[in-house]
């Protein structure tokens, strides 16, 4: 599905520029450019949650929901809107403390990490978890494909000053995250999201899986 293909490779985008925003983040405050950190708020905003995020709010999660009668309002599709709204609120953040002086500056740095170590751990897992489940799901449905859009001069605009960024500001080789597969990772197990098969498998998924136990 071409939708689901260009959700995954903008995240691999976003991924780089997040690490930018750290290198940046970590730089002496003094000589930070304000420009930059301003380009940064653009490519979040524009590409990351005008583009990115509301292409899967509004046609992604829309068709799981209606096409495919799988619940919005608990479960992984409302676990990754929580994470947008978070992630919204962890910008705002960071944006405050690129504005604030030398006292922002100073905490710049741990409100930078805390934004993209929640964005990093919502595109793993979107990736990992969300898409792979995503395509069979709408083709028994009989949804083959998904609407996607141009992106917007100024979107556009974001996405070009944000690879610029990734350039100026090499993202750090070994990002100090624990990442990895499958919801065991994800904040929102066993708190607000029971994981994937209890929340989406029928029942005949759950009897093929008895069965391929069984075999097994
Ligand atoms: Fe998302
Ligand atoms: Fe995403």
């Amino acid at each position: 599905m071409i939708l689901l293909d260009e959700l995954h490779a903008e995240h691999e985008v976003i991924e780089r520029v997040a690490g930018a925003l750290l290198t940046y983040a970590n730089e002496p405050g003094a000589g930070r450019s304000a420009e930059d950190g301003a380009a940064f708020l653009r490519f979040f905003r524009l590409y990351g949650g005008h583009f990115h995020h509301a292409r899967e709010e509004d046609t992604l999660f829309v068709a799981l929901r209606d096409r495919a009668g799988l619940p919005a309002d608990r479960g992984p599709i409302a676990t990754m809107i929580a994470d947008h709204v978070r992630m919204t609120d962890l910008l705002n953040e960071v944006e405050a403390n690129l504005g604030a002086g030398a006292g922002g500056a100073a905490r710049l740095p741990e409100s930078a990490a805390a934004y993209v170590h929640a964005l990093w751990h919502h595109i793993d897992a979107e990736n990992s978890v969300l898409f792979p489940e995503c395509g069979p799901r709408l083709r028994r449905n009989g949804v083959t494909e998904l609407p996607s859009r141009p992106m917007a001069p100024d979107e556009r605009e974001a996405l070009s000053a944000g690879q610029a960024l990734v350039a100026r500001y090499p993202p750090p080789a070994s990002p100090d995250m624990m990442r990895g597969e499958g919801c065991i990772m994800c904040p929102a197990f066993g708190v607000t999201c029971r994981g994937l098969e209890l929340e989406w498998w029928n029942e005949w998924e759950w009897d093929e899986f008895e069965d391929r136990m069984n075999a097994g």
